[in-house]
């Protein structure tokens, strides 16, 4: 007999049914023993009563989640002990046979709540077991529904998903970057990527026009309840376009996204309302505005578009730096006083950051791919042409060879689930997140090398004073 799903045995009333999964509960009625039986569907009442001498033995030791698979009856639940909860509340399995495949010891923390009681730290030690609550499978099943979704959506739209290395070089995105020690290249290191931003841009250089990627992307910074050192983006980049182009298919997706999976919620402003990075600053104290007219609503989605940031802001040195990403063009009325290197406080870029209830989900520009003016951006941060070539010298020599205009946008992919799945955090809606300082409990990472591997790596540390 083939093993069913419990989500489809009340379409089996009557029929002799084989199912499989973790015992979730286990209630003793006087003699008769219930079982709820959990697997990726759900869950579904199991009954033994003492007449199935053999099997009603074996049930009495089951504990919960131990593995098992029971082979019965699919009968309606008698009136009034019917559940609406739950997807196979008309009905119950009365057990005919049951085969257990794992034992299990006793769960350091209840696996049957929302799970919001429990200890952070015991949740990520033990995240195979807090996975197993009906929230977090939820929340990864509308992860990867949203997923499927976009990339649905984007290759209709002519996207060619590429993936970008993993292991590549330094780059002045903002963050700190994680590295990786070269074996073959004593002395060097790669980077692991912040975001694919100048691959995606190489491969506009390279013909693709319209590219996206379901990204992971690596900083170094300290975690926030938003924020995690490794996180995913959905990242996309296209040719021949204006920012209008990039801002009207993102927001077409997005409001696809929210009508096809999120229908009971309520996007405020359609088209979405954008505000100048000025204007946010002066009306709402930051670039992040939460523009919600009732907050007390759940499902209520206020997108807002933040444009016209400034392109440079002074350091803590005073020197010039970019406040984004110093791949985008500034506003084309700006692109003389980039080129003169004058009134570099007023130029004005070509950015825009996507806020949803006051939380960046996202941000993109056109970029600069005028390698005269690209170099003027890094000549204004203050870098000799040695470092310009050294840093940068790949992407102004492959501008060189006939680069079209481009730009394109990146979302916080964990921080768009967040939201839509009413989540604190983003942690919940990571199958595998880092504490709160950067550590993975389960797997217990960072760990230390081992002697061999160190010296294979050229790697010698020294012993921190105590
Ligand atoms: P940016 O650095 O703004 O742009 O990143 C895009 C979006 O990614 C999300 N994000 C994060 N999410 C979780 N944890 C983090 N540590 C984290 N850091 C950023 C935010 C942010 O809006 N290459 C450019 C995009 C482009 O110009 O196309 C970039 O990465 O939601």
């Amino acid at each position: 007999m083939e093993r069913i799903l419990t989500a489809q045995t009340p379409a089996k009333k009557g029929e002799t049914v084989k199912v499989a999964g973790w015992i979730a509960n286990r209630r003793d009625h006087g003699k008769i023993i219930f079982l709820d039986l959990r697997d990726s569907t759900g869950t579904l009442q199991m009954v033994i009563t003492p007449e199935q001498k053999e099997t009603y033995e074996k049930a009495k030791d089951i504990r919960s989640e131990w593995v098992v698979q029971a082979e019965g009856k699919v009968q309606e639940r008698p009136e009034g002990m019917k559940n609406q909860e739950i997807e196979t509340g008309s009905v119950e399995l009365s057990i005919e046979n049951i085969e257990i495949f794992s034992k299990a010891e006793t769960p350091p923390f209840p696996i049957d709540t929302q799970g919001y009681e429990v200890g952070e730290e015991a949740r990520l030690q033990y995240r195979y077991l807090d996975l197993r609550r009906a929230r977090l499978k939820k929340n990864l099943l509308l992860r990867h529904q949203v997923l499927q979704f976009m990339r649905n959506f984007l290759s209709k739209e002519g996207f060619v998903e590429i993936e970008t290395p993993m292991l590549t070089k330094s780059t002045p995105e903002g963050a700190r970057d994680f590295v990786v020690p070269s074996r073959l290249y004593p002395g060097t290191f790669y980077a692991l990527p912040q975001s694919p931003q100048q691959y995606k841009q190489l491969l506009q250089v390279a013909g693709f026009e319209r590219y996206f990627q379901i990204a992971r992307c690596f900083r170094d910074e300290d975690p926030r309840a938003d924020r995690q050192p490794e996180f995913t983006q959905l990242d996309l980049e296209m040719s021949f376009v204006e920012r209008e182009d990039v801002m009207e298919l993102t927001e077409r997706l997005l409001i696809d996204i929210v009508k096809t999976l999120y229908p009971e919620k309520k996007i405020q402003d359609i088209p979405f309302p954008r505000v100048s990075y000025k204007d946010a600053v002066k009306q709402h104290g930051n670039d992040r505005p939460d523009l919600r007219k009732n907050k007390e609503d759940q499902n209520l989605l206020a997108f807002c578009w933040i444009v016209d940031f400034p392109f440079f802001e002074k350091d803590e040195k005073g020197a010039w730096t970019f406040t984004h990403n110093p791949f985008s063009s500034p506003k084309r009325e700006y692109m003389q006083n980039l080129m003169a290197k004058k009134n570099i406080g007023e130029i004005i870029a070509t950015q825009y950051d996507i806020v949803l209830n006051g939380v960046e989900i996202g941000g993109g520009s056109i970029r600069n791919h005028n390698p005269e003016a690209l170099e003027k951006v890094f000549e204004i941060m203050g870098y000799t042409p040695e470092q310009i070539q050294a840093n940068f010298g790949h992407m102004l020599k492959a501008f060189s060879y006939g680069a079209p205009p481009h730009g394109g946008i990146a979302w916080g992919f964990d921080r768009l689930i967040s939201l839509l799945q009413l989540e604190p955090n983003i942690r919940e809606v990571i199958a595998f997140p880092k504490t709160g300082d950067s550590r993975d409990l389960l797997m217990q990472s960072p760990s230390e090398l081992a002697e061999t591997q160190l010296k294979e790596l050229h790697l010698q540390f020294q012993k921190r004073k105590k």
